[in-house]
């Protein structure tokens, strides 16, 4: 059996907690694209050719701490306005979002590019101030020293970059589920990303 649920939207939106969320739920296994970019955007930042790096990535790019900074989450951005990066990285999220036993997989074009047919979608988002908070929060919790003014600062330009390219912008699919989640816990959020997903996994995809 496959199934495919594609997760949306802009950053620090919710989309990792609901996604891991959703993937312990159902027994899916679940895919963060961004840390796809990220890990790209990183040996970039070490002096590799962004396309070459895209197409090395290995298992082991994907883990460090450092890979949550918001340095490598500004050089992801960048490197993810290349088409040829982005090109690279395509059959591995197709291939994760067909494996047997279904999967969840978020980032910013999944319902759009990635998996155009996927069986649930949403888009995920919450206001620019609440977002701020929420990964201002993260941050801090992780060590990072930041201010709440420059994590909204961030996540503006990296907003504004990533859904004004020409390729795959971030963009809510026409058959995708809004969740705003700016008035939400993220345990509310998830309760309803749950029910989504359930509705059509119940009924067979
Ligand atoms: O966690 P956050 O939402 O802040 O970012 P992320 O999902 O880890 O993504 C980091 C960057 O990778 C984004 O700002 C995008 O530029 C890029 N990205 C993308 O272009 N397409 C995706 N499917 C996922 C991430």
């Amino acid at each position: 059996m496959t199934f495919t649920v594609a997760i949306d939207g802009p950053a620090a939106a919710g989309k990792g907690t609901i996604s891991r969320g959703v993937a312990a739920k159902f027994g899916f296994e679940h895919l963060d694209t961004g840390l796809l970019y990220r890990a790209t955007g990183r040996r970039v930042l070490r002096g590799d050719d962004p396309v070459t790096a895209a197409g090395a990535l290995q298992p082991e790019d994907l883990l460090g701490d450092d890979l949550r900074s918001g340095e490598v989450a500004q050089a992801a951005s960048r490197v993810a306005a290349i088409p040829a990066v982005r090109a690279a990285l395509v059959e591995f999220q197709r291939a994760f979002a067909r494996r047997a036993g279904g999967a969840v997989l978020d980032g910013r074009d999944i319902g759009t590019v990635i998996c155009p047919d996927a069986d649930v979608k949403l888009y995920v988002t919450a206001s620019d101030d609440v977002r701020a908070e929420r990964r201002f929060q993260e941050l801090r919790a992780a060590g990072a020293d930041v201010t709440l003014q420059s994590v909204l600062a961030d996540l503006a330009e990296r907003d504004a970059r990533d859904a004004g390219r020409d390729t795959a912008p971030t963009k809510q699919a026409e058959d995708a589920f809004l969740l705003d989640t700016s008035g939400m816990t993220i345990e509310a959020a998830l309760a309803k990303a749950v029910q989504v997903v359930g509705a059509v996994y119940s009924s067979g995809g």
